[in-house]
């Protein structure tokens, strides 16, 4: 199979998982539970992955999976085989309230690399595709980061762990980039934030997620000519494409300065106010 087939049976796949939300939505009848504790889960999480790992099983029978709720270890150090790393629903909490920022998130890696990225929001009628060295579109058509060159003009996605303990840390981030930065915002899908990026609504994005909720964005921000890296080195040995620790993806002009801001913030050396 082409990667322009498999493009295309990816955003097929990420549109009936789209529909099956959009259902669950309109007839509210999706229970919900709490995952460790603080992290919500509904049956519709759960329904949409089942979805398109039996989609993915059928067309990809050797490929392995990761995926949040039925595959959540799958074998993401498993060097150079391919790789298909699913968020069903990005934007839980958004999708249990009622708010739109609301994706289904399939990336497939091939050699440790993402190949194919598909972003999906069916409440905003988008849906973000990449293809490595070939481009990103939004429905189709191409799109591209903004040209923001300094801080005091760029807008900033973010967002917080459930884990309410490991928030306080990220307020020093928050206030430096509140105080140097045009705003913030936090709508709630990771996979939508570094979507935005890529088409030039947000200038940067930060956070630190699971492999899940950016693999498919990365590679659509990296192909709309944003940068896409890491605050910190990633270590030795770990794919740099899954590992969603402290990442930093901005429009290109835009990142050395941001990097160093954040940088500076968690070490304590920016005072506020
Ligand atoms: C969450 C969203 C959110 C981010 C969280 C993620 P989920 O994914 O991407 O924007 O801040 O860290 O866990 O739980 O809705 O799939
Ligand atoms: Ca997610
Ligand atoms: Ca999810």
């Amino acid at each position: 199979m082409t990667d322009d087939e498999r493009l295309a049976l990816t955003i097929e796949i990420a549109q009936e998982a789209g529909e099956m939300i959009r259902d669950a939505r309109e007839r509210q009848t999706f229970g919900h539970r709490y995952k460790k504790g603080q992290e919500l889960v509904t049956d519709a999480d759960v329904a949409v992955d089942t979805h398109i790992s039996e989609r993915l099983a059928s067309h990809f029978p050797d490929e392995a999976r990761l995926s949040e709720e039925l595959a959540p270890t799958g074998d993401s150090q498993q060097g150079d085989a391919p790789l298909w790393v699913v968020d069903p629903i990005d934007g839980t909490v958004n999708f249990a309230h009622g708010l739109s920022h609301v994706a289904v998130s399939i990336a497939w890696l091939v050699e440790g690399r993402v190949r194919v990225g598909v972003v999906h929001a069916p409440f905003l009628g988008e849906t973000f595709t990449a293809l490595a060295g070939q481009g990103a579109w939004r429905n189709g058509m191409p799109i591209k980061a903004s040209k923001t060159s300094g801080l005091g003009h760029a807008l900033v996605g973010t967002g917080f762990p459930y884990r309410r303990d490991s928030r306080p840390p990220l307020m020093r981030r928050l206030a430096a980039v509140l105080e140097h930065c045009q705003d913030v915002r936090r709508n709630g899908s990771a996979a939508l934030d570094l979507c935005d990026v890529a088409c030039g609504r947000l200038d940067a994005y930060y956070e630190s997620v699971s492999a899940w909720d950016f693999a498919a964005g990365w590679l659509i921000a990296r192909e709309a000519g944003a940068h896409a890296g890491h605050l910190y080195p990633c270590p030795e040995g770990v794919v740099e494409d899954l590992y969603g620790e402290n990442l930093l993806v901005t429009s290109p002009g835009i990142h050395r300065e941001l990097g160093e801001l954040l940088r500076r913030a968690d070490a304590g050396e920016i005072s506020v106010g």
